[in-house]
């Protein structure tokens, strides 16, 4: 199975970035993490990052035909992008939503999601394992499926 996880906006300043929010861990960090749970959940997995909202449309549209589905971070989009979500609804591949922090315990406008409507399921608040357990439920849902 073919997993693309997409990281969003300022993911890429972890380490740096809030640490009191998102841990000391670096970006190279999390990726190192996600390709080591990929290899566990014998997923073949590439990982991308961008800061921009249209660059992250365009890897969605390039996974279809290409991958079997997709694990997101939109990171700040996941509060704005009416894009983002028509992108995931456009190839139809299913996407696991994650999120570092526990999004519905902060700020009011980080608790709504816009994206979340294009996926099959959300996971947020664990820090780096969200993305392991967003990594698994979809491998639950291809098991399922395919
Ligand atoms: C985030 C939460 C978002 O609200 C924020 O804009 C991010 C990171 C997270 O992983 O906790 O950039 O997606």
């Amino acid at each position: 199975m073919k997993v693309l996880v997409i990281n969003g906006p300022n993911l890429n300043m972890l380490g740096v970035r809030e640490p009191k929010i998102y841990g000391s861990r670096t970006y190279a960090d999390l990726e190192a993490k996600i390709l080591e749970d990929a290899r566990n959940l014998h997923l073949q997995v590439k990982v991308k990052q961008s800061n921009f909202e249209g660059e992250i449309v365009t890897m969605i549209q390039k996974a279809y035909g290409k991958y079997d589905g997709i694990v997101i971070n939109p990171a700040a989009y996941t509060h704005t992008s009416i894009a983002v979500l028509d992108a995931l609804k456009a190839v139809g591949l299913p996407a696991v939503e994650v999120h570092l922090s526990d999004i519905e315990q902060r700020e009011d406008f980080r608790k709504h999601s816009v994206t979340v409507a294009g996926c099959i399921a959300q996971v947020a608040g664990l820090g780096f394992e969200s993305y392991r357990e967003g990594l698994k439920k979809l491998k639950e849902y291809l098991e399922m499926t395919m």
